[in-house]
């Protein structure tokens, strides 16, 4: 046989796989969402990955709750459904948990839900710093040998496939469904925390005293979870006997892009953000 069309026929088998991989996915998505029981006064957390998520369950679970932090894991008081049917798991527990549920989501906007009416926090932060936060989780968790160039271009560029920052950034500030979303920045609970949290209270009508303050304060301190890192890491995908990862609550910092991008990256960053992103950032 010529070699070329080993080469040929080598290719082909291996992009059957690939979509065989993708369909199989989306068999268990949607079997998973069948069986997901949706309810009226739901909560999302809805953020691109690496925005600062977790910190806002962390939040938002002691705003609500008396913040007993004794769980094992976040996700057992506050789950993220799509990765339970990304991995192949059932609603079940999800479906016995009590109203109402803190629900996390990295979901494309045309992929969330949109029956799901009540209240929705998206939370945003600097593409440039996700870019980073995002190479080192991806470098932890997927490929230790992953350079931030190639991990760059993974998300950032606008012509690749798969989740894309200033697409997911545009359909999600459109919010052409007319959702009901609080946007919240990771950089403002960085600056002005209690300004911050006091809005999120006013979105779901908490009264904001001042012993609440303080405990989600020192419940979602930086310094409080990474000393709990093993209630808020992620649990690698590739790995076979769970291991909680324990550089997820990594710096927490703003602004380190700058080690970290160079011209020609920074030029396109800008280029697309001035294009999707700022134009429709919302004003609450
Ligand atoms: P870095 O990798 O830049 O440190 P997500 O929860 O969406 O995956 O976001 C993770 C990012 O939020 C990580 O950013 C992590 O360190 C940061 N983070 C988590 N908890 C935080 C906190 N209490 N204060 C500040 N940043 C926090």
């Amino acid at each position: 046989m010529q070699k070329s069309i080993l080469v040929f026929i080598i290719e082909w088998v291996s992009k059957i796989q690939k979509n065989l991989g993708v369909a199989l996915r989306e068999l268990r998505r949607h079997l998973y969402f069948y069986d997901f029981e949706v309810r009226k006064d739901d909560i999302y957390i809805v953020s691109f990955p690496k925005s600062g998520t977790t910190w806002v369950q962390v939040i938002l679970y002691n705003l609500l709750t008396e913040g007993n932090m004794d769980f094992n894991h976040i996700y057992d008081v506050s789950p993220w459904p799509s990765n339970q049917a990304f991995n192949g798991e059932s609603p079940e527990k999800i479906n016995q948990m009590p109203s109402p549920r803190i629900l996390k989501s990295h979901d494309s906007y045309d992929r969330f839900d949109e029956k799901a009416r009540n209240k929705i926090i998206f939370v945003y932060r600097d593409g440039k710093d996700v870019a980073v936060s995002l190479y080192h989780h991806n470098k932890d968790y997927l490929d230790s040998n992953l350079t931030f160039d190639s991990n760059f271009e993974s998300y950032f560029m606008i012509d690749k496939k798969g989740i894309n920052y200033f697409k997911f950034m545009n359909t999600w500030f459109l919010n052409k469904n007319k959702l009901n979303i609080l946007y919240i920045s990771y950089e403002d609970l960085k600056s002005n925390f209690d300004s911050t949290v006091q809005k999120i209270a006013v979105f779901f009508n908490v009264d904001l005293t001042e012993p609440i303050l303080s405990r989600v304060k020192q419940h979602s301190s930086f310094d409080f979870m990474k000393k709990n890192e093993s209630k808020f890491g992620e649990i690698p995908p590739n790995l076979k006997s769970p291991q909680v990862f324990d550089n997820f609550i990594r710096k927490g910092e703003v602004g380190a892009f700058s080690n970290y991008m160079n011209d020609e990256q920074l030029k396109y960053y800008t280029k697309y953000y001035k294009l999707m992103v700022e134009p429709f950032k919302p004003k609450n």
